[in-house]
């Protein structure tokens, strides 16, 4: 009788436990994807600061300083991210479309979250 109770006691331990881990190794390959996407559509300021160098800063300047095309910093004054985005994708006639020819969906992404970080 009473070792049946303790029996089943630790079972039902043994069941929880399990189920713990089972819930942490859900949080393990969940949680990532999760925190990479920080911003809301997880693009990366610092990768799109290069494609920024490689492809606009001749026309835009170091940092958006301006030159040939307009001065960008501070756009986010100004423009939110998918204004920015529509423009790289589509820009008015003094621009040209680097996208899709030269740059990706993501290099637009990441780009237009840098121009956000500029001040
Ligand atoms: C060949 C030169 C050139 C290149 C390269 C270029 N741009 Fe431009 N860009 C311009 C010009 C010129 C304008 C202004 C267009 C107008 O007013 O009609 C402009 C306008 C813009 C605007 C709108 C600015 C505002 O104040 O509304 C954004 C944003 C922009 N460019 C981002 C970019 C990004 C990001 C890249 C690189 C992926 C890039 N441009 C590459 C010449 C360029």
């Amino acid at each position: 009788m009473y070792r049946g109770g303790s029996g089943a006691i630790r079972s039902e331990l043994v069941s929880e436990l399990s189920w713990g881990a089972c819930l942490l190794g859900v949080l393990i390959f969940v949680a990532p994807p999760l925190l990479a996407a920080e911003t809301p559509d997880g693009s990366d300021a610092a990768r799109g600061q290069q494609v920024f160098a490689q492809n606009c800063a001749t026309c835009h300047g170091n940092e958006g300083s301006g030159g040939f095309g307009p001065k960008l910093a501070p756009i986010s004054a100004r423009k939110d991210h998918r204004p920015v985005t529509d423009i790289i994708k589509e820009p008015s006639a003094n621009m040209p479309p680097l996208f899709p020819a030269s740059l990706s969906e993501r290099d637009v992404e990441d780009v237009a979250t840098y121009l956000q970080t500029l001040k």
